[in-house]
């Protein structure tokens, strides 16, 4: 089976901005795919000459709109823009569409036998908004009309379980060529993981027009090869992830995949994204995942669904890590780990005592923090916003713990040496501080504060911000994430991450 091809869809309104993007993202695209449904009217007459402006193969595309596309003319219209791209074109390779993408429910013969005669492929493609495509194998051979055309279904998942099922079924579909791919954001691992659907090609989209199609889940070309290494991709290549909900971003995959390219390993870190645990595990076990960042909001209910757990999991109740031994899931934190040696880089000691430290938040990365303040002799507060929450890491570690507004600015002063953020406010906010974007908002700096935001997105919070205005030392997530994932990267492969 060939590899999967890298495809780049084309958004632009005219012809000359498409094969601009063509020649930037040259090295890392196979083909291209002309969406004539997004060209002016002007430009749209002039397509044929487009396969002559760009020097790789191009499929040509007319989307509608029930399809998911922009085409909102009559199918004649668009019957006449077919034929002016293919009808009396040159048959020299170069100069010509060499796919056409044509419905399932498009049959205008004529056009189909000039497609045959001038050695055009088409691809056959079925698009399903509302719901997946069962019996994917049955599903290709009936949308096949003849030997010579490659079926393609792209469909909008429901669920999780619609994308487990995907990679269950296409996996085993090894022969005649095929396209395969998942719209949305849940679908985003399906065109990363396409060479594991044994698709021909994965659709990506130029940073410039992502924002065009998100409904898409896209990715770029240069993310899908530098961040996935996606030509190494292979039916034999172990999957690892980062499981999380919604998962906006995460750095995880740019940190593992780098470090199994710096060992040779093969292996790939996708994002996971998945509304619940369950159908985290439900995926992971039937696509023999072996490894699991765990983030929000799973690292509390991730617990409940391993075989078992270290120590650092126990005392802290959260677990971020999960890796699978002789078929089993075992449970790990490298979040205390990762915070630590980042604390200690930041603080230039291992040594707390007598130091007064505010812990701003309640949630799993909360408590790893509190268990690592109290294993440096810290004395600590819990400030948050549902009291019950920090009462209950409080209790734990003999700490303090108040609600998490003006009223209690007095005990913030007391614990104010070290000042450590770790709730999701602040978080891709750039602007200026204020009640929504900073937590702390009626709390007046000193100065003399060690400020660590746990947050990496943007590199300095509004808080670090106001706190470095103010005169104090700030730090922010990064590190603790580099670090946490060099633990994760020793449990996952047995190899340290540091070469
Ligand atoms: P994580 O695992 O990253 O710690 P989490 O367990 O979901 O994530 O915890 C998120 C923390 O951010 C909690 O302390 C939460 O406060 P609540 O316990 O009251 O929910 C806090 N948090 C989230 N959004 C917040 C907001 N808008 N204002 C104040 N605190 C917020």
């Amino acid at each position: 089976m060939k590899h999967s091809l890298v495809c780049l869809t084309l958004c632009e309104d005219t012809l000359q901005k498409n094969a601009s993007l063509v020649e930037k993202y040259r090295r890392y695209i196979d083909i291209a795919e002309l969406r004539v449904d997004f060209l002016s009217d002007e430009e749209q007459l002039h397509i044929r000459k487009f396969p002559t402006m760009i020097d790789i193969p191009c499929i040509l595309t007319i989307r509608r709109q029930a399809d998911g596309g922009r085409f909102v003319n009559s199918e004649i219209s668009r019957t006449m823009l077919f034929g002016r791209a293919l009808a009396f074109t040159d048959k020299t390779i170069s100069k010509k569409f060499a796919y056409v993408d044509f419905e399932n429910d498009y049959a205008v013969s004529s056009l189909q036998d000039a497609a045959l005669a001038f050695d055009i492929k088409i691809i056959r493609s079925l698009h399903s908004m509302n719901e997946p495509v069962k019996n994917l194998k049955s599903a290709f051979n009936e949308l096949r009309k003849t030997e010579y055309e490659i079926p393609k279904i792209a469909f909008m998942p429901k669920t999780m379980e619609d994308i487990t099922n995907v990679f269950e079924e296409a996996s085993s579909i090894t022969e005649g060529e095929h396209i395969l791919c998942a719209m949305g954001a849940l679908g985003q691992i399906t065109r990363i993981l396409a060479p594991k659907l044994n698709s021909f090609l994965t659709y990506t989209s130029p940073i410039e027009t992502n924002h065009l199609l998100p409904q898409l889940g896209h990715i770029d070309p240069v993310t899908l090869h530098e961040v996935y290494n996606f030509k190494n991709i292979s039916e034999k290549t172990s999957i690892y992830g980062v499981a999380g909900w919604p998962l906006v971003k995460t750095a995880s995959p740019e940190l593992h995949n780098t470090g199994y390219k710096n060992h040779s390993l093969d292996c790939v870190f996708v994002p996971i994204r998945a509304p619940s645990v369950q159908e985290v595990f439900s995926f992971a076990n039937k696509i023999n995942v072996q490894g699991l960042a765990v983030t929000v909001p799973f690292k509390e209910d991730v617990i409940s669904r391993i075989h078992s757990y270290d120590d650092d999991v126990e005392k802290i109740g959260a677990c971020n890590t999960v890796w699978k031994r002789n078929g089993k899931w075992e449970g790990f934190n490298t979040d205390a780990y990762g915070f630590k040696r980042s604390l200690i880089n930041f603080l230039g000691t291992e040594k707390l005592k007598k130091q007064k430290v505010a812990i701003v938040g309640a949630g799993g990365a909360a408590k790893a923090i509190a268990y690592v303040i109290k294993q440096m002799n810290g004395k600590a507060c819990i400030f948050n916003r549902t009291i019950g929450k920090a009462k209950a890491i409080a209790d734990m570690y003999n700490f303090d713990y108040a609600s998490l507004g003006p009223e209690s600015t007095k005990k913030l002063i007391h614990f104010s040496d070290i000042i450590i953020q770790t709730t999701s406010k602040g978080m891709n906010s750039t602007g200026k501080s204020t009640y929504e974007n900073d937590p702390i908002f009626f709390y007046q700096f000193h100065g003399h504060e060690k400020v660590f935001d746990i947050i990496y997105t943007p590199e300095t919070t509004p808080i670090m911000e106001r706190a470095k205005e103010a005169g104090c030392e700030v730090c922010n997530g990064k590190e603790m994430l580099k670090y946490q994932g060099y633990k994760q990267f020793k449990i996952f492969t047995g190899k340290e991450y540091e070469v």
